[in-house]
């Protein structure tokens, strides 16, 4: 025995098999809990000028002048008055423009977009008006493309003539081409010589090349970021911005759908909530709304998962007790008419709803297949139980078959997480929502968060999270990896955790309120953080099920006796692949063998090995650098059914091995 063990040894050593190594005992013929399909996906909020301004194609800021300051976003000059009849009865304010008064005088409007309107040398923008010349006759409208600090001769680079003719309101649509890029443009309207008095009502202007060529579409390479998620789920659409700071400044989606012309303004409540960045011109336009949404869940093949409010306004800014800003018990009916209405639109029959209705009117007849509703976003105390029973006795006596997720509150434990998961699983809810914006050392202590968990109450949604690091809130790598290392321990428990979104999604660079954020963004650029591509990791490579894994004999846990190593371990049935993630937090590299039970000992076996890694902790991505550190993966052989390498130090390892 003494002998054979000998052997073993020196012929571990000739491998580089080192024995203070950790050995991962993976049994990739055990296929244990499947990995649902929504199990990593997206959570979308307007913060951080995610929506107007950002991933909302519309580059005209307070186009239909419903902003409590009318001409904000506007400079106007000549003879432009704001009159409040027009022809949309949810945005009456439109503007008139007459003679100046002098025929070297311009009457006419400019418009600065958010942080500026950024243009694309080669790229085609639709602009649209809704107009009339109420006294008749003929108007032409100048419409510009101008880069205000061009220290050339002429500040518009391209331009068009609109004519207006008509007595009634009519929509009007020009295609101007940039000839140039500009980072910080505007658009500017002047009335030309010798017009007739002219009406102006929802001025607009999108790039022709949305995200699928949509006229009320995305930005591109902003949509293009979130499929390249192949997001699972896709959360929308806050946050607290659902809640409102007051009732009436609440998320209400019937507002957000159809003509959008006519889907009126909200305030957005991230223009005050920190003072230190403060945002006066932050509102919603509501242009991104609930068709869209559904929209971008079918373009994404996610399941779309709309938040809706339980009739409690900001528990943060208003207190779990019973106020003005919370709906009373009694008159809570149109609150809950609202989700059911909601799911009328999203999967009813347009024979049948006037709520299916419209979403065939929008050009969806066919239903988009609504699974889940959220009802309520970060609430907690008595209320909220309170609140909910009502909404939960209706829904599910009409719609049994929608899933409904509640929340957890706004802490990732405490008294009130504590109180409320035992309350949801006495109602019964399909899933709760967690949240946690914590430190490193909270995401390293909590590698094996859900191996406890009950089994048979209701599942995990962790709705919104993200690693918030040495108190700097920004995307550096290290942070990015503390969320892979949380992330093993999601994975292993594929069985209770259905559901993971990484928060929040987006952030102008110039108009963030909140970070890290997944995704930032100026006029032209954007950039996908370090954050972004271990969740890409993850979703691009979670399997259909989870295979048994063990470290050293032992529950994988990143405790201090497993020296900060995490990992989770699925298998992809339809192609017979093993994935293995490993993450090492610690400062030393790390030699791990994984032990592939079901891999024959003679056969050769191909792979890859994913790393992603930085030379520096605080090292990020920027919109200078956007792809400094990006994942690399290169081929591997493993023979037999054992493969062992050294993990460097902060590296998170993702092995794909086809059995
Ligand atoms: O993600 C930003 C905010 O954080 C969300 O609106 C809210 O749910 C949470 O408090």
């Amino acid at each position: 025995m003494k002998r054979l063990t000998t052997t073993l040894s020196a012929m571990a050593l000739a491998l580089g098999v080192c024995a203070q190594g950790h050995q991962f005992d993976i049994n990739t013929s055990k296929v244990g809990a499947p990995v649902q399909p929504t199990m990593y996906g997206i959570f979308f909020e307007d913060i951080n000028y995610a929506a107007d301004g950002g991933l909302y194609g519309e580059l005209v800021k307070n186009r239909s002048f419903e902003f409590p300051d009318h001409y904000m976003g506007w400079n106007i000059y000549g003879n432009i008055k704001l009159l409040n009849d027009g022809p949309f009865d949810k945005n009456p304010h439109y503007v008139r423009l007459g003679y100046s008064g002098h025929s070297d005088k311009f009457s006419g409007l400019e418009n600065e977009g958010y942080f500026g309107i950024g243009y694309e040398r080669d790229a085609e923008y639709r602009f649209s008006v809704w107009a009339r010349v109420p006294e008749g006759g003929e108007a032409n409208v100048r419409v510009m493309l101008c880069d205000p600090a061009t220290m050339g001769e002429r500040q518009q680079f391209a331009e068009q003539t609109v004519k207006v003719t008509s007595k009634e309101w009519k929509k009007y649509q020009v295609v101007l081409k940039a000839n140039k890029t500009v980072n910080k443009g505007s658009l500017r309207l002047m009335l030309a010589r010798n017009s007739a008095v002219v009406d102006l009502e929802h001025i607009s202007l999108f790039p022709v090349d949305t995200w699928k060529g949509r006229e009320n579409g995305m930005r591109k390479d902003l949509a293009q970021a979130l499929a390249d998620l192949h997001p699972g789920v896709f959360r929308f659409p806050g946050g607290c911005i659902v809640e409102g700071t007051d009732l009436d400044t609440r998320y209400q989606w019937k507002n957000s759908v159809g003509p959008v012309e006519n889907r009126p303004l909200n305030e957005n409540r991230w223009h005050y909530t920190f003072d230190y960045r403060f945002f006066p011109d932050y509102f919603q336009s509501y242009g991104l709304g609930f068709f869209e949404y559904f929209q971008l869940c079918e373009d994404f093949g996610s399941e779309a998962l709309p938040v809706v409010s339980v009739g409690l306004s900001c528990e943060f800014q208003n207190g779990a007790e019973m106020s003005p800003a919370h709906v009373p018990l009694d008159q809570l009916q149109p609150y809950i008419d609202d989700v059911i209405d909601l799911i009328e639109f999203a999967n009813g029959d347009p024979a049948k709803n006037k709520w299916a209705k419209l979403r065939a009117d929008m050009g969806h007849p066919e239903a988009f297949g609504l699974k889940y509703v959220a009802i309520g976003n970060e609430q907690w105390g008595e209320i909220y139980p309170e609140h909910l029973q009502p909404f939960l006795d209706q829904v599910r006596k009409v719609h049994p078959e929608i899933k409904i997720i509640g929340t957890s509150g706004p802490d990732s434990e405490g008294k009130q997480f504590d109180y409320l998961w035992p309350e949801m699983k006495r109602m019964k809810a399909d899933l709760v929502d967690e949240h946690f914006y914590r430190p490193e050392s909270w995401f390293l202590a909590q590698g094996n968060r859900y191996d406890n968990y009950d089994r048979k109450g209701p599942k995990v949604f962790a709705g919104e999270y993200a690693c918030h690091g040495r108190g700097k809130k920004w995307n550096h790598f290290e942070a990015a990896l503390l969320e892979a290392a949380f992330m093993t321990g999601m994975e292993r428990n594929a069985d209770i955790v259905h559901m993971a979104t990484y928060a929040p999604l987006f952030a102008h660079i110039e108009g963030w309120q909140w970070r890290p954020d997944m995704i930032w963004f100026d006029n032209l650029r954007s950039m996908r953080s370090c954050s972004y591509y271990v969740q890409q990791m993850f979703s691009l490579n979670k399997g259909s099920n989870v295979i048994p894994l063990t470290m050293n004999k032992k529950p994988v846990a990143g405790n201090a006796d497993q020296d900060g190593l995490f990992a989770s371990a699925v298998v992809e049935k339809a192609t017979g692949e093993v994935i293995v993630k490993v993450v090492n937090t610690s400062d030393k590299a790390q030699e791990v063998t994984l032990n592939l039970k079901g891999l024959k000992a003679k056969n050769t076996y191909e792979g890859t090995l994913t790393s992603y890694s930085a030379d520096n902790m605080d090292g990020e991505n920027t919109l200078d650098q956007p792809t400094k550190y990006v994942p690399k993966t290169n081929s591997i052989k493993v023979e037999g059914n054992t493969y062992t390498t050294s993990v460097p130090a902060k590296t998170f390892y993702m092995f794909k091995i086809k059995k």
